[in-house]
């Protein structure tokens, strides 16, 4: 367990998370180190070359950890010009790289040729068209996969469920051979692969199995046609317990993925996993501000808000919130753990059983991934800072952001003339 209590202080890997707190101050995310790394191991142990494990930078995009993973041999599946940008920053090569997203601008495509990306996950017939004229005018080759709706139902939150018909996502799955063979056509797209992304947070198989057999009977239909596929992305989307849920069976899960692709035969096959390699990697430390019973509920008011971690207020997403410190000597009471933010949906968690008073640290669990990257500056609030630990090193890997960082950019009007 990278996140565990040593006489009675809870601890990252061996690093006192009271000791971060007020080093670093609060709120304060903090990543392990060997968790990132368990986790990525779970996937790549499984996953024998040609094979590729494509990390979703959108999980967690700090430029550490980015540069812990290349150094990994991890590739990268991104969804915006910002995030390639992030990747080469952090030591990543393009041509490891997937390109997915349900909107490409004309500037993020022809900014992913001059790097040499490795695949555009290409999502309608109009973005073909525009890839292959840019290619045209850059006189490169793209290659492209493209991006199918499987239509399977994920069995998540609705607005983290991408793979049914009525999600915009992908090329409906009738429509997928006249796409590819227009992209066969094209002169400047190399028609590499398929790749499906059903969803986030899935806890069992079954959703990505049924999509695989919907997939491969595709890249046979395609093969038949005289479309050349050697690749097929699975996507994203295998799940953690934040609560009681049971943990997915990764090996199992590529395995049987593996098997089934073997006997179609040809394929390189890719994931772009995110959550299940940093999600329980990471928390977000807070502290608490005040302690303010109401008539019907008590408040534990703390110093992060819905800005640091926006998933308990999007997703009504369940966190565990634990005291850093065991036995503080408070009494414990059921309490609401809310935010200073001014809205009502900035809370952590409900009716949760704590013992803390003024002061305590607080440890907000399973943070490590789509906290800081969905933070925003809501209510003027610099973002967080970010801390890797590993052993009992910790690196600051991203500063806590100052006011003025927040209205950089921002002008005053002209002098009023009188
Ligand atoms: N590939 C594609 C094309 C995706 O859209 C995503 C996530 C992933 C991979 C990585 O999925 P993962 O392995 O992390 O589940 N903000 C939400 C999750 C949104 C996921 C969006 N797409 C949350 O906090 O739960």
């Amino acid at each position: 367990m990278t996140f565990n209590y040593q006489a009675e202080q809870l601890h990252a890997e061996q690093c006192s998370l009271e000791r971060l707190a007020q080093q670093f101050g609060t709120p304060l995310f903090v990543y392990s180190q060997q968790a990132i790394l368990r986790n990525w191991q779970q996937f790549a142990a499984h996953w024998p070359a040609p094979h590729k494990l494509c990390y979703a930078v959108k999980a967690n995009s700090n430029l550490a950890i980015l540069q812990l993973l290349a150094r990994h041999g991890a590739g990268f599946d991104i969804v915006s010009g910002g995030e390639l940008a992030r990747v080469l920053q952090a030591g990543g090569r393009a041509q490891d790289v997937v390109f997915s997203g349900v909107g490409k601008s004309h500037d993020e495509i022809a900014y992913a040729l001059e790097q040499g990306i490795g695949c555009f996950n290409v999502e309608s017939a109009a973005e073909l068209e525009r890839i292959n004229d840019i290619a045209a005018a850059h006189q490169v080759i793209a290659p492209v996969s493209l991006r199918v709706n499987p239509d399977v139902d994920a069995q998540t939150h609705p607005y983290i469920a991408t793979g049914l018909k009525a999600n915009k996502f992908g090329i409906a799955m009738r429509d997928a051979k006249a796409v590819a063979l227009k992209g066969q056509a094209l002169k400047h797209i190399h028609m590499r692969g398929l790749d499906c992304h059903i969803g986030s947070q899935i806890l069992t198989a079954s959703p990505f199995l049924d999509a695989a057999d919907r997939m491969l009977a595709l890249v046979q239909e395609l093969r038949a046609e005289g479309v050349a596929i050697d690749h097929l992305d699975m996507g994203g989307g295998i799940g953690i317990p934040y609560q009681h849920e049971s943990q997915p069976d990764i090996a199992s899960y590529l395995h049987i993925l593996q098997q089934k692709a073997a006997a179609v035969g040809g394929l390189t096959l890719l994931l772009e996993p995110g959550r299940a390699i940093v999600g329980n990697a990471g928390v977000l430390l807070t502290k608490v501000e005040y302690l303010k019973p109401g008539e019907d509920k008590n408040f534990l008011l703390v110093d992060a808000g819905m800005n640091d971690l926006i998933r308990p207020a999007l997703y009504q997403a369940y966190h565990d919130i634990v005291p850093v410190r065991q036995a503080s000597g408070a009494a414990s009471a059921l309490v609401d753990v809310v935010g200073p933010v001014c809205e009502t949906g900035d809370f952590f968690g409900h009716a949760r059983h704590l013992s803390a008073q003024q002061g305590d640290f607080l440890a907000i669990m399973n943070a490590g991934a789509y906290g800081f990257t969905m933070a925003s500056n809501y209510n003027t609030r610099p973002r967080a800072a970010e801390v890797l630990v590993q052993g009992d090193q910790a690196t600051l890997i991203r500063e806590r952001e100052v006011l003025e960082d927040l209205w950089k950019g921002e002008r005053l009007l002209p002098e009023e003339r009188t």
